[in-house]
């Protein structure tokens, strides 16, 4: 089997290793036994993800004498509710999981969101997994402990900070996403390198063709580097008080975007990707950093086979959906800009100067279209 990665997570007491290896799949068993997995263990999975894997993870637990309760949920954002939350808690409760017993998130962010809530809320907290099997997943939502559900009016409105106890991560399982969710997940792989490594940045740049033919030896790479800095900044910040805030940069417009496509028209990753590009332009803008900066996250981006533009909403509709979004205080909307490729600031920005610059660089790149779809209220 393929050598092993560790990429810990110190968090005092509920700090955990994120494990990568390909192949992992297989041993999963041992990895469970080694955990001090008791009695049967739940996991948690969608349709999708289900028909790739299930069959031959259910065979290689039962060969080990571990039981499983399986949790088959419909996949996509529409499932991430309350309840299916009341669903999966009405499982556990039948087959009179305790205190002690262990859930496994086996899926992308959706289930990895939902199965973490869920364990989080039973009996006051059960012991959870996450098994990512999305680039989204793997490279960003299963570490960190955000777990949660989204409300009629608003994405991720209802949640908690609860940390898992292992992330185990498969890049083989990757093989089976469709290519568009998997040029999704490459924004958030993208946002690593501007957020905090211009040496990886680089190596993302030099490696998109092996990227995009999904190279295993490339793809591990670029999972752990990306798990590495965001267990950096979880570490500085667990509950988001201040520095975990660089991770959402690209997503102040990024959340805008989606919640105007009704959470439809762009996936969460292809909405991050134009983000990527529009708010360094308006770091650029504001002169807090250069043009040189802006278009290498655009070519970068374009390679990647993501978006750079924003669809044709006006500047008023972005602003609203902007404010929607959580990163606002006082009505400020707190954005984070690149300086240069690798560092970011944070600093407010202002309603006037977002609608000059949103004018601007819309003649510029000559879009004027108009959007009349209903914005839905975002956040992450
Ligand atoms: N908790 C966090 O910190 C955090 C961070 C980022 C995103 N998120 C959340 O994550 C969600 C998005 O995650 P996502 O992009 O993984 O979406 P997702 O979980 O909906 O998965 C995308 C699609 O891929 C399918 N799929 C998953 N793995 C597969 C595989 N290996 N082979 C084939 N198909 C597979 C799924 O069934 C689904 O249809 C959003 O709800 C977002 O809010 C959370
Ligand atoms: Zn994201």
């Amino acid at each position: 089997m393929a050598s092993i990665s560790t990429v810990p997570v110190f968090l005092g007491e509920r700090s955990y290793d994120i494990l990568i290896q390909a192949g992992l799949l297989e041993k999963l068993g041992d990895r469970l036994k080694k955990l001090g997995a008791k009695g049967r263990v739940g996991i948690v999975t969608d349709r999708h993800v289900a028909r790739h894997y299930m069959r031959n993870v259910l065979d290689t637990l039962k060969r080990d004498d571990i039981e499983v309760v399986p949790i088959i949920l419909a996949p996509g954002e529409q499932s991430k509710t309350l309840k299916t939350i009341g669903r999966i808690l009405d499982i556990l409760a039948r087959h009179r999981f305790e205190r002690s017993s262990l859930l496994v998130a086996f899926g992308g962010g959706v289930v990895g969101d939902l199965t973490g809530f869920a364990a989080a809320i039973y009996q006051r907290g059960i012991p959870f997994v996450q098994i990512p099997t999305t680039l989204v997943a793997q490279a960003d939502s299963s570490v960190g402990g955000k777990t949660g559900v989204d409300h009629r009016l608003g994405k991720n409105l209802i949640g908690a900070f609860y940390q898992p106890k292992a992330v185990w991560i498969d890049p083989l399982s990757l093989r089976t996403l469709p290519m568009r969710e998997w040029v999704a997940g490459l924004a958030e792989v993208i946002k690593y390198g501007i957020i905090a490594d211009e040496g990886f940045f680089a190596y993302v740049h030099r490696e998109m063709p092996r990227l995009l033919r999904r190279q295993p030896d490339i793809v591990a790479a670029v999972v752990k580097r990306s798990c590495e800095i965001k267990a950096q900044v979880v570490t500085a910040d667990e509950r988001e008080s201040d520095r975990r805030r660089i991770l959402n940069y690209g997503h102040t417009i990024g959340h805008a975007l989606e919640a105007l496509g009704g959470y439809e028209s762009l996936l969460h990753g292809e909405a991050v990707g134009i983000g990527l590009v529009q708010e360094a332009d308006l770091a650029c803008f504001q002169g807090i950093c250069d043009r040189e900066v802006v278009e290498k996250i655009r070519d970068l981006v374009r390679s990647a086979g993501l978006s750079d533009r924003i669809p044709g909403w006006s500047s008023f509709q972005v602003w609203k959906a902007m404010l929607h979004d959580k990163k606002v205080s006082g009505g400020q909307v707190v954005g984070v800009w690149p300086e240069r490729i690798g560092s970011v600031r944070m600093a407010s920005i202002d309603e006037q100067l977002f609608h000059r610059w949103y004018k601007a660089s819309r003649a510029e790149s000559g879009v004027n279209k108009s959007h009349s779809k209903a914005p839905l209220q975002g956040r992450k």
